[in-house]
């Protein structure tokens, strides 16, 4: 999908960020006009329609960095909307657009910088490697905990996380919080369209939400389960149809870590908790050092400022502690159970 080009804005691809430079906004509104004008013609399905948010994405959050609302370019809030409903996604960029539909060798950015390059080169790789964990999750959903075949999901699993927290940290030791905070998060505004506050694209609207949600998420006895059900609500809309559909199965399961837990303890048994033990220390190896990129991002912003996902960093410490305290109760349960017998020990 990301080869797509129905409104041809490769063509145009190098203006945006030198309009961007000058704060031409009336540049960029041309550019708008241009792309909308083409719309009636070249977008007529789901994967010309999801093409195109990517692209008018662009030059309408660019204008609304720089101040102009996109309801007063004529035709940019209808546009929008159309092209949602075909494409049946939010109508507007998402994470989706602006990173893993975003053709390489034709590469869309706000900034032309290399950090932007890179940011959006890490956050393809991270999200394309855990669309197989979300696969191998979905299918260790239903199995009962003796089944061998667990094991070898939840390594799956573990192995795709890696790539993932490994993305962030690339991240980290690359781009500062100067240039992150001044020089690309500004192009990540929230914008109204039919009514409707929509955030732009960010890390919330991830896959992680749906490895959260198969693995680890609070059951309804859980005090911080009507906060985690608002977490969802505010989020899920942002991920394609198909994202949307497995987050549907996935909540028709308990969380794989407390039904796990919740056997008795046998060889297998602790061979399974053990390899869930290695997936939840890969989100820790995500969720702690993307706490303290975006706690120093926050550190240099004005107070009271929020990520792109319309958020403080209070949900991301309810993530890492949420995250933390299955670990630990993991580790509580392994500790308590049998030694682990050498012919069900899986292999480090
Ligand atoms: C300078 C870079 C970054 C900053 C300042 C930052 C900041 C934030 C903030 C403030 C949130 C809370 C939600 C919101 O309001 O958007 C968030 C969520 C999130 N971000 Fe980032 N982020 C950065 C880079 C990244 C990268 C490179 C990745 C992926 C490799 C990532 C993945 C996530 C995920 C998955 C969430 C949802 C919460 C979670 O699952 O823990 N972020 N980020």
């Amino acid at each position: 999908m990301s080869e797509l080009d129905p409104l041809r804005f490769t063509e145009h691809k190098d203006e945006l960020p030198e309009l961007n430079r000058t704060a031409d906004t009336g540049g960029l509104e041309r550019l708008a006009h241009r792309l909308l004008g083409r719309i009636p013609e070249a977008v007529t399905d789901r994967a010309a329609a999801s093409a195109s948010l990517r692209d008018l994405g662009f030059v309408l959050a660019s204008l609304e960095r720089h101040g102009t609302d996109h309801r007063t370019v004529p035709g940019a809030e209808e546009a929008l909307l159309k092209l949602g409903a075909l494409a049946d996604e939010v109508p507007r960029d998402s994470v989706y657009t602006y990173s893993l539909r975003n053709p390489e060798d034709r590469l869309r950015t706000f900034t032309g910088i290399a950090e932007e390059v890179l940011f959006i080169a890490e956050v393809r790789r991270a999200g394309t490697a855990l669309r197989p964990a979300v696969d191998h999750l979905m299918a260790a959903l239903p199995l009962p905990v003796r089944d061998p075949l667990l094991v070898e999901h939840l390594t799956a699993a573990t192995e795709a996380f890696k790539v993932f927290a490994h993305a962030l940290l690339t991240v980290k030791r690359n781009i500062t919080p100067e240039v992150f905070s001044t020089g690309m998060r500004p192009y990540f505004p929230p914008m109204t369209v039919g009514g409707t506050v929509l955030y732009a694209p960010g890390g919330a609207q991830m896959t992680p939400l749906l490895v959260d949600m198969a693995v680890l998420r609070p059951e309804p006895d859980d005090p911080r389960h009507a906060w985690y059900e608002q977490y969802l609500d505010e989020n899920l809309l942002y991920l394609p149809a198909a994202y949307r559909a497995a987050g549907d199965t996935i909540m028709a399961s308990r969380p794989l870590l407390p039904r796990l837990l919740d056997e008795t303890p046998d060889g297998t048994t602790v061979a399974v908790w053990d390899r869930l033990r290695l997936l939840m220390r890969e989100i820790l190896h995500f969720r702690l050092p993307h706490l303290q990129l975006a706690r120093a991002n926050m550190r240099i912003r004005p107070d009271g400022s929020l990520g792109s996902g319309g958020y403080t960093t209070d949900s991301l410490d309810h993530l890492v502690e949420l995250t933390t305290e299955r670990h630990q109760r993991l580790a509580d349960a392994f500790a308590a159970a049998p030694p682990l017998d050498h012919a069900t020990a899986p292999r480090r």
